[in-house]
């Protein structure tokens, strides 16, 4: 491609979104010029997600735009429709030049070749031999907070789940590579690292055989973080030491995102999540037992099949019982090669809608109680972005809740708060968030520090 210009759209997880920033390291070295706009671009690159099939459409829609008259511009589906759906992407959408999945990304300039030498259809489809762990990240698209994967794809087969088709088995990655890899970040002048995986606390070192609790313990201790959180979590990993890591350090952020998925034993069974509503209790009474207050947030399917009124009501008490800090709630989607699919007693589409908005309905109630609670407290933000409509800061908290603040006494003077942490007072609360007004200026972003113009650089 004489043309070397491109244009990446990303949806899906976190996981997905750190995978384009990989992506995009490969194409700079290439180089490749990123366009912000697909008109602009010769090459156009979706990194898609598959988990409901709401998200895979969402995929073909955007193929669809491109459908009669492609431009001659390159066209390439990356991510997890591209390893799920393969090479029956040509024949939906045959316009599409390239489709590779995640685990092969380290192949990606050699395709791209082989389109530019005339191929068509080229496809990278490995499962679990090439890893993406040590690909090179050109930019983080947030220059205050970064992103980390340690382990790839999932071994837990959940009934419902396309993750293990997606992303193949689980591979850890070794800690030299994750501890190299974070003191760049953090030399970098990026003090909020997210470790990412499916399940990264079954984190286990190929080589030197660190513990999940271990490297995380190990990554707080660096110089120049401030902030480490990690997720997904699965219950049956969750051990006690992950707990006395955080306990023993106040890098390690007060928040736990621990999905359930029902409150009913009997689903989580025929939804093969390895462990009951008792040993998943078990694990949050655990967490809450711990020296300091540690936030819980959690996934829910509602309408799995065979989900009685009985069984839904189990995870309405679950949620009163563990009173989380927030949730993510889906709608059952059938995902073509899951187990799941051929079960009996598929819940009506209007059922699911109803109890969806029951449990979204009672989840705010929880939450607007839970968040009344920090109101007169200080709390230490760090600044995200600006809401220039309502003149605030927007800040999050270690507990990870959104914590807006104004700054009317002019503490700050106007300067640039971005990737700064601040000491904020609540003095407001609502369901989905805090509001304060700011009290002190704690740290700043060492980017900020040496550059007035931060916000030209972002
Ligand atoms: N590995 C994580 C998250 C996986 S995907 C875990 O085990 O929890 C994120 C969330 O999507 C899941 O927690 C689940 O709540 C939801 N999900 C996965 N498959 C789904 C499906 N077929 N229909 C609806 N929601 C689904
Ligand atoms: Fe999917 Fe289950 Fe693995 Fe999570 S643990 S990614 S829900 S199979
Ligand atoms: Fe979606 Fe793949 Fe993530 S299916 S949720 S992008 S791992």
């Amino acid at each position: 491609m004489a043309d070397k210009t491109y244009y990446i759209e990303t949806f899906g997880c976190q996981m997905n979104v750190h995978d384009s920033e990989k992506v995009r390291g490969m194409l700079a070295m290439r180089g490749y010029e990123q366009r912000a706009s697909a008109d602009d671009a010769q090459l156009i690159l979706y990194n898609t997600c598959s988990i409901r099939d709401k998200a895979e459409q969402k995929v073909f829609h955007r193929l669809d735009l491109w459908k009669r008259d492609s431009k001659g511009k390159k066209i390439g589906v990356l991510g997890c429709v591209a390893q799920h759906n393969g090479e029956s992407i040509f024949e939906t959408a045959p316009h599409v030049d390239l489709v590779c999945g995640s685990a092969s990304y380290n192949q990606l300039p050699q395709l791209l070749d082989r389109l530019d030498a005339g191929e068509s259809r080229v496809t990278g489809l490995n499962l679990d031999t090439d890893e993406t762990f040590d690909l090179p990240v050109a930019e983080r698209d947030n220059p205050h907070s970064a992103f980390l994967t340690i382990i790839e794809g999932c071994n837990k087969n959940c009934s419902y789940c396309v993750v293990p088709f997606t992303r193949g088995p689980e591979r850890s990655r070794s800690s030299a590579s994750v501890m190299e890899e974070a003191a760049r970040i953090s030399a970098g002048g990026i003090a909020d690292i997210t470790l990412l995986g499916q399940t990264v606390n079954s984190y286990r070192d190929p080589s030197a055989g660190w513990s999940f609790a271990k490297l995380l313990a190990a990554i707080g201790e660096l110089d120049g973080v401030r902030r480490v959180r990690f997720t997904t979590s699965h219950p049956q990993d969750f051990t006690r030491d992950i707990v006395e890591a955080i306990e023993s350090n106040e890098r390690l952020c007060d928040w736990i995102h621990l999905p359930v998925q029902s409150g009913s034993s009997r689903l989580l069974a025929s939804m093969r999540r390895t462990y009951s509503r008792d040993q998943y209790l078990r694990v949050i009474e655990m967490i809450k037992a711990a020296n300091r207050q540690i936030a819980l947030s959690t996934d829910i399917i509602v309408g799995f099949p065979g989900e009685t009124q009985q069984d839904f009501e189990e995870t309405l008490s679950l949620l009163q019982e563990v009173e989380y800090a927030s949730l993510f709630a889906f709608k059952y989607s059938p995902r073509k090669g899951t187990d799941s699919m051929d079960y009996a007693d598929h819940v009506p589409e209007e059922e699911k809608k109803e109890r969806l908005a029951i449990l979204q309905g009672l989840q705010q109630r929880i939450q607007r109680k839970l968040n009344e609670r920090r109101v007169g407290l200080v709390e230490d933000a760090l600044v995200e972005g600006y809401r220039e409509k309502f003149q605030q800061w927007i800040g999050r908290t270690t507990q990870n809740r959104v914590l807006n603040f104004a700054d009317p006494e002019g503490i700050a003077a106007d300067e640039e708060l971005r990737g700064a942490y601040c000491n904020v007072r609540v003095t407001k609360a609502g369901p989905n968030g805090l509001i304060g007004e700011l009290v002190s200026v704690e740290y700043r972003p060492r980017a900020a520090r040496s550059s007035p113009a931060l916000h030209v650089l972002q």
